[in-house]
């Protein structure tokens, strides 16, 4: 039995790692948020895993909205550099593993192919420079040390586009939605999956690596739009505008798409098309009963 650490436990990710444990009876989680456990504090953060012993960190926790790190960047460097070395020193120290995700943002997107592990990240936003920086510390301390860069994450949790584009597409009769930044749509239900199979590995890890996590296939956030309000039987004409007519604070890569040929090897996993993981999701927050939130 692996006891594994969820940092982040009330985002998008953590969540739907815990939708998941029933899958995993051999693992006992501890399901952490800023309230149990502030990352970005050293001290509390060691006290916390002396006592309830961790085999393996999951950090989910982020300072993820990119617009708003152009003004708080420091705040953002705080949680996703500074915590991330704390996570991973204290981790390097007891020989736990330590999982850390980071972003298909580290890359400048002026490739024509699908990003490998090996590409040369070069950061366009102050975010992506955290999120990049963060990597550098999640890998420089230990030997069980992983990070995985996943993009355009969606879930029924949280805030994300796939919920935003419902919302707006039912309260408006259009929308214009961007058509020249391509990646690839992630379903964190398919990621959080991933990375539990990467613990079942934990006894085989001994170097620090990068792992690259989407689910297959390309789209542009235009694309990802219009199948939202398909396959969301919503109301809504899409129209797409290019980058220049839709300016925000941060700059994005215009591709990013990952490739995910080690992970699948790793893994021996084939991963579902972002077409079929979207009416996945879709489909749960349709038919529940219940608000995610
Ligand atoms: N979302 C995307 O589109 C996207 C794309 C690529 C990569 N990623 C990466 O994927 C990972 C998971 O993202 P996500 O969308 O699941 O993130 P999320 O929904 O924003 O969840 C992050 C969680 O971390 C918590 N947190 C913030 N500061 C903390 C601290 N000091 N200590 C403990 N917890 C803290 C947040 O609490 P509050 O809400 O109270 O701040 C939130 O519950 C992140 O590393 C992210 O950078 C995300």
């Amino acid at each position: 039995m692996s006891k594994i650490l969820i940092t982040g436990a009330n985002g998008q990710l953590g969540k739907s790692i815990k939708k998941l444990e029933p899958d995993f009876p051999a693992h006992k989680f501890i399901y952490t948020d800023i309230q149990e456990l502030d990352i970005v504090n050293k001290p509390d953060t060691e006290q916390f895993i002396n006592f309830h012993k961790p085999d393996i960190i999951i950090n989910c926790a982020a300072y993820n909205q990119v617009d708003k790190a152009e003004e708080e960047s420091e705040i953002a460097r705080k949680i996703n550099v500074d915590a991330v070395s704390n996570l991973s020193s204290i981790a390097a120290k007891k020989n736990l593993a330590f999982i850390h995700v980071s972003t298909d943002y580290v890359f400048d997107g002026r490739s024509f192919l699908p990003y490998n592990e090996n590409d040369k990240p070069n950061p366009l936003s102050s975010y992506a420079v955290s999120k990049f920086d963060g990597e550098k510390e999640a890998l420089k301390y230990g030997k069980k040390s992983i990070v995985i860069r996943t993009s355009w994450l969606y879930s029924p949790y949280g805030h994300n586009f796939v919920k935003t584009i419902i919302k707006y597409g039912n309260e408006r009769n259009s929308l214009n939605v961007v058509n020249d930044q391509v990646g690839t749509p992630t379903y964190a239900a398919d990621l959080a999956h991933a990375i539990l199979l990467i613990t079942e590995k934990n006894d085989t890890l001994n170097k620090p690596q990068i792992f690259h996590f989407s689910n297959e296939g390309i789209a542009s956030w235009y694309d990802f739009a219009i199948a939202i309000i398909k396959i969301s039987e919503t109301d809504c004409l899409v129209n797409p505008v290019g980058t220049s007519e839709y300016p925000l604070p941060a700059q994005r890569p215009y591709y990013s798409v990952l490739n995910k040929k080690k992970i699948k090897g790793f893994l021996n996993i084939n991963i579902p098309h972002w077409l079929s993981s979207l009416e996945e999701c879709i489909n749960l927050i349709k038919h529940s009963d219940h608000e995610f939130k």
